[in-house]
């Protein structure tokens, strides 16, 4: 970035119009986490490949990583900082919340904005919807249920009396659940 010449943009972003200067190859991730504070977006794979970086232009959800910060112009963005309305969590926030979805949390604002986008144009998905939805998204981390209420009894297998875990099949310490 040293020597880059740098640009002043104005960004409509989470209801606010934004300043920021930035070099004309900044991604609006780089530039929402860099210049602006915004991280609640994550970068991961940082090509378009995994989602952590969804954000909505116009209501769009899109992958912040692919596109520049200087071909935003008057669209409205909204990130994951945008979603809740005050103190109120969005229902798709307090729904990850209630059920234990966070994970190591690094995919979550990305999977939070899917899953958001698809009820605003239908409110009433099925779980092929809901597939379809995330689809684009990479999760790494493993589920770790603590309190879910929807987790179902699983049978002892050797090892569990004695309070010892045992890998999971997919490669993860299991804590006493598949
Ligand atoms: S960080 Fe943007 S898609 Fe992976």
């Amino acid at each position: 970035m040293d020597g880059a010449q740098l640009v002043a943009v104005r960004l409509n972003i989470n209801g606010a119009v934004r300043t920021a200067h930035v070099a004309a190859s900044m991604t609006l991730a780089e530039v929402l986490r860099g210049r602006l504070g915004l991280t609640g977006t994550k970068i991961a794979c940082n090509r378009g490949a995994c989602s952590a970086c969804t954000v909505w232009l116009d209501s769009m959800p899109i992958c912040a990583c692919m596109m520049l910060a200087v071909d935003v112009g008057t669209r409205s963005v909204t990130t994951i900082e945008g979603l809740a309305q005050g103190e109120t969590l969005h229902p798709v926030q307090q729904a990850f919340i209630d059920h234990d979805a966070l994970q190591c949390g690094f995919c979550t604002p990305g999977m939070i904005m899917s899953c958001a986008a698809l009820l605003k144009r239908n409110p009433e998905p099925n779980a092929e919807d809901v597939r379809a939805a995330i689809s684009g998204t990479i999760v790494v981390a493993e589920p770790i249920h603590t309190s879910s209420p929807r987790r179902l009894p699983q049978p002892k297998r050797k090892g569990d009396e004695r309070g010892e875990t045992s890998k999971s099949p997919h490669g993860g310490l299991s804590l006493g659940y598949r």
